[in-house]
């Protein structure tokens, strides 16, 4: 069915700026946008149905494309001890950190890590969010990864949200493989791998490149079986530490690079020849107090896209707001308001590989939109989290 929305001012957010439309009107038809302009020039035409929004500024609908959203437990406890002075790695090497989630990840059912999702993920709607990645790597073994996997597509079908699928399943190594790494990295290639795909579960596949994970060379030949089932690549890189993580998923033609305060120019120049986004994630970075900053100078200089998430998740971001993340991306890391909304609209969709259909309003994408009550789109960087008055269309519906 056509839909007439109007009454409104855009920001398209096409080719990464707002390209402001004042006094616009918005034309849907079924999940489309058929027509996008000035009111002035909207074709005339029977419209059966008419949305007036009150002076709206309407903007793509929030993509939050780095999210580690199911996992069992939480780990407020080791938040407390990073406050006296522990640090991340100290809380990994003592058993905590990642492998804590995991065993919490392993006890826990499949039911109750939806239900435990399900409420984060609702978190995430109410700020706007019509597009969200979330990545398994709490299981560290087949049957748990496709547990946490199972409940990721389960989250797509309940919720209306287009939900992305990554298995990170090189995220740490499993106890059971204490001491041989490699011997992991092949039970994922040959093994773990090759079977979640054939199940449908996997859309893209992420590994964790650090000194307190994995090698740049065990990183390759995750990409290597990836590439072979046909499925994209995405990395955890130069969080920590500076291995050229980033360079590497240029080099496989990552959909992404993520975290990168420890990056290089070069890491960058790569980059932007691969056209790999840079998934900036401030909530990480402030949680753990980091004072390296992501080289946002030499980004901007190479043309680098730059994409902001939540990357929520239990140890280093448990962050439920993606405008907070666009206001931390402006004070920490000294973007422009009007990057941390391409950061969270179109590069988020890049970062999916889903730019094509998503992450802007232009002709033809789909129509996933918010009509916010703000003055300007400034205002989305500027309020800390709260909730804004907005309504939320995804697919060309109003979402209660
Ligand atoms: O993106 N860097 C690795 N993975 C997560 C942290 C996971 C955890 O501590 O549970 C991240 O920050
Ligand atoms: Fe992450």
């Amino acid at each position: 069915m056509k839909t007439l929305w109007q009454h409104c001012h855009v920001a398209t957010m096409a080719q990464g700026v707002y390209s402001i439309i004042e006094d616009a009107a918005i034309v849907t038809s079924g999940s489309l946008i058929e027509w996008i302009g000035p009111r002035h020039a909207l074709p005339s035409g029977d419209y059966p149905a008419v949305n007036d929004l009150n002076g709206a500024w309407v903007t793509p609908g929030l993509i939050d494309c780095h999210t580690h959203t199911v996992f069992g437990g939480n780990r407020s406890g080791e938040f407390e001890q990073r406050l006296q002075g522990v640090s991340y790695a100290e809380i990994a090497a003592a058993g905590g950190g990642i492998a804590s989630t995991v065993r919490a990840t392993r006890a826990a059912s499949e039911d109750e890590l939806f239900a435990s999702a399900a409420k984060r993920l609702h978190s995430l709607l109410r700020d706007g969010v019509t597009t969200v990645e979330m990545k398994s790597g709490y299981g560290l073994d087949l049957a748990n990864e496709r547990k946490i996997l199972r409940v990721i597509r389960r989250l797509g079908e309940a919720f209306p949200v287009s939900v992305r699928a990554t298995c990170l399943a090189a995220h740490a190594l499993p106890p059971e493989y204490a001491d041989r790494p490699d011997a992991y990295i092949d039970l994922i290639c040959n093994e773990m791998l090759p079977a979640l795909a054939a199940e449908g579960l996997v859309d893209a596949v992420d590994a964790f490149c650090e000194y307190l994970a994995f090698s740049p060379q065990q990183v390759e030949r995750v990409f290597i079986a990836a590439q072979k089932l046909g499925l994209p690549v995405k990395l955890h890189a130069e969080q920590l530490s500076s291995l050229h993580g980033s360079s590497l998923a240029a080099r496989y033609q990552a959909l992404s690079a993520d975290h990168l305060e420890f990056m290089t120019e070069d890491d960058a120049i790569a980059m932007a020849e691969s056209g790999t986004v840079a998934v900036l994630l401030p909530g990480a970075f402030y949680c753990l107090r980091e004072t390296q900053l992501p080289p946002m100078e030499a980004l901007r200089k190479h043309g680098v896209k730059i994409a902001i998430a939540s990357d929520l998740n239990p140890g280093t971001s448990p962050a439920l707001s993606v405008r907070l993340m666009l206001n931390m991306a402006c004070t920490c890391f000294r973007l422009t308001p009007e990057e941390a909304l391409a950061g969270a609209t179109i590069h988020a969709a890049k970062a999916l590989g889903m730019e094509h259909t998503h992450g802007s309003l232009e002709v033809g994408k789909v129509a996933d939109f918010v009509a916010w009550q703000i003055d300007r789109p400034a205002d989305l960087a500027y309020w800390l989290g709260g909730e804004l008055d907005k309504r939320v269309v995804r697919h060309g519906v109003d979402v209660e």
